[in-house]
């Protein structure tokens, strides 16, 4: 429906049918020119209008555009939310389960830790056996004063089964100490020593009697008895442990022959040479088929030739399974020797040297 207007300063009346519309202006009179460019400008006012109102428009339906838009998109913010929401209760919801799996892992590894040490604990006791075993002779920080001066200190030494070892060292450096120790003649003043497994220094004086069977000792003066026959001296380590009659003379004659004294037996022991009296000494030593021969400076005084011969002597012994300690300063022995050798110096192990 078209309006009108009337515009008496112009002369004229516009009218139009709605916002937009070319206005259309009819004029009942038009003055003069200036009236005409009035009426035209006018024109151009309600043409501009127009496009004002419908730019109003269009901002206004943008308006409403973008309320909706921020509806829907504060709607899915909120939709978002609410997952974020439940999630984050679910979460909390396992967050006991979770530490409760956290718990249990520490416990599992907490068994597991112990379990590893226990086998630990058990390969170490596994080891010490083994090693046990395979050390005939185990010494421990072993120290042996006779009043004021130290004949061994803070010694540690171990010898394997079966082995041939020397002890060297100068005149005092403490060989024999050593070996009365390993007999079991001498206790150490601190330390402790094994053999075979048995420690010397707990072992009851019964039981010490019965690991010396298993000792061979061939002392460094021999310590035979001048008084008996070479079998006599020989037969005296079966006879002390009482062995029967029959045994003592088979073992005794066994051992002569060994070392080559198999026609010596009825002889005094001052009748024979110095290497003669020391196979004897040595035969008595190996007669009970012992587990270690200890031997204190056995070729002190033989010439070279009875040297080799005593030698050869030990090294089949050995060859048979028992575990030798020669204590001796002979360069003769130790500079043709294959077998490790334990230096003293002053009570202690000055260096060692393996073949
Ligand atoms: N029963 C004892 N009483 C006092 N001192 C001793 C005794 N036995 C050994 N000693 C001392 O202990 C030290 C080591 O002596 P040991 O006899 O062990 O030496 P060694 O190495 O065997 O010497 P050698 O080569 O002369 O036989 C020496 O100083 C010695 O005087
Ligand atoms: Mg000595």
């Amino acid at each position: 429906m078209a309006k009108s207007r009337y515009y008496p300063q112009a002369g004229l009346s516009a009218s139009y049918s709605r916002a937009g519309d070319d206005p259309f202006v009819s004029g009942s009179r038009f003055h003069d020119e200036s009236s005409w460019q009035a009426m035209a400008s006018l024109t151009w006012i309600f043409w501009d209008w127009g496009k004002v109102k419908n730019s109003v428009n269009e901002v206004e339906s943008l308006k409403k555009q973008l309320i909706k838009s921020r509806k829907i998109l504060e709607d899915n913010i909120g939709l978002d939310l609410k997952a974020a929401i439940l999630n984050l209760e679910a979460t909390e919801k396992n967050i006991p389960t979770t530490k409760k799996a956290i718990e249990q892992a520490m416990e599992n590894l907490r068994v597991s830790r112990e379990r590893y040490k226990a086998q630990m604990t058990t390969s170490t006791e596994v080891l010490d056996a083994q090693t046990l075993l395979s050390n005939m002779i185990k010494i421990y920080q072993v120290s042996k004063s006779f009043g004021a001066s130290a004949a061994l200190q803070d010694l540690d030494l171990k010898v394997r089964e079966g082995e041939f070892v020397f002890i060297a060292g100068p005149s005092g450096a403490g060989k024999t100490t050593l070996l009365r120790l390993l007999f079991g003649s001498e206790q150490p003043t601190s330390g402790q020593i094994l053999i075979n497994g048995i420690n010397l220094t707990r072992i009851k004086r019964a039981k010490l009697d019965l690991l010396r069977r298993k000792i061979g000792f061939v002392f460094q003066d021999f310590k035979l008895i001048n008084t008996q026959t070479v079998f006599q001296n020989v037969a005296l380590a079966l006879e002390v442990i009482q062995e029967r009659p029959s045994i003592i003379r088979k073992k005794t004659r066994q051992a002569l022959k060994a070392v080559g004294l198999g026609k010596r037996e009825k002889a005094f022991p001052l009748q024979l040479s110095g290497g003669e009296q020391q196979r004897v000494a040595i035969a008595r030593a190996i007669i009970n088929e012992p587990l270690i021969l200890l031997a204190d400076e056995p070729t002190g005084n033989l010439d070279p030739k009875i040297t080799r011969d005593i030698m050869v002597l030990f090294r089949s012994i050995n060859l048979k399974g028992t575990t030798l300690v020669i204590a001796t300063h002979s360069q003769e022995l130790l500079s043709n020797t294959d077998h490790r050798i334990i230096f003293l110096k002053q009570g202690r192990v000055d260096y060692e040297t393996t073949p």
